[in-house]
């Protein structure tokens, strides 16, 4: 009996202190403290925990052919949105067909995660998955007819939009939403935390964006 009291009181001590260790870091913050991120280590100490000779491990992430350059690009004034890129960012003209297994693709685009399109709900009745080459040569399936709703639709957006429009919501959709969730497509600098293996890199290619826009252009009710 006497154990299991004292027992009791201890393990409430220790939750008033922890209680009151909380507010403390909770104040600390709201007090304009600053929000400290642990330093990545320099690259020189991450060579020294490497054994000598060792193989260099292969990517495990962003292995589906994510490009480490970015195209050059003029933002200018659009008609309708704010910003806009008038010029294409590759030779060549898109490929509409491609363009949407980059959207389908769940580890590139991945476009059907957040936006509807009744042109493809409509096609994955009698196609159920697009089969797409990724840049490094690999062929996946994706499936068409699973969307999200968290963004909207994108039936009419050529309608709504110029194609340097289009190009600069794929490229960087933050120039036009600032607070936008949808991901900049054609960026590789800037972030803060990503994996070491896609530090650098952008999602989509120069050409791949073409693509997308070239499908984007397809888009009309
Ligand atoms: C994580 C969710 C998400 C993903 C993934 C995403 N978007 Fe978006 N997108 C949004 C949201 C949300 C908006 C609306 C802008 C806002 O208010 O944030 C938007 C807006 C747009 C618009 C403008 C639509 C309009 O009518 O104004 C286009 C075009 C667009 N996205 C295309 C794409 C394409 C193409 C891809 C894939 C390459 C993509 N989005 C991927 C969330 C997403």
């Amino acid at each position: 009996m006497r154990l299991k009291s004292w027992i009791a009181c201890l393990s409430a001590a220790a939750l008033i202190s922890l209680q009151a260790a909380v507010p403390a870091a909770a104040k600390d913050r709201a007090g304009g403290g600053e929000l400290k991120i642990a330093a990545k280590p320099a690259a020189d100490e991450k060579k020294a925990e490497a054994p000598k000779g060792a193989v260099k491990k292969a990517k495990d992430r962003c292995k589906d052919g994510e490009p480490s350059k970015v195209g050059k690009y003029e933002i200018s004034k659009g008609k309708n949105l704010p910003a806009s890129i008038s010029k294409p960012l590759a030779d060549g003209k898109g490929d509409a067909e491609k363009g949407l297994g980059w959207m389908a693709h769940r580890r590139l685009g991945n476009c059907l995660a957040c936006h509807e399109i009744t042109k493809v709900l409509d096609l994955a009745k009698t196609k159920s998955q697009i089969e797409i080459t990724d840049l490094n040569g690999k062929t996946s399936k994706m499936p068409l007819g699973t969307h999200g709703h968290i963004g909207p639709s994108l039936d009419g957006v050529a309608d709504r939009y110029t194609e340097g429009e289009l190009r600069m919501l794929v490229v960087n959709a933050k120039k036009i939403f600032p607070d936008t969730i949808m991901p900049a497509f054609h960026r590789n600098d800037g972030f803060t935390n990503v994996h070491p293996d896609c530090d650098g890199l952008a999602i989509l290619s120069a050409a791949q964006v073409e693509d997308v826009v070239a499908f984007l252009k397809t888009l009309k009710e």
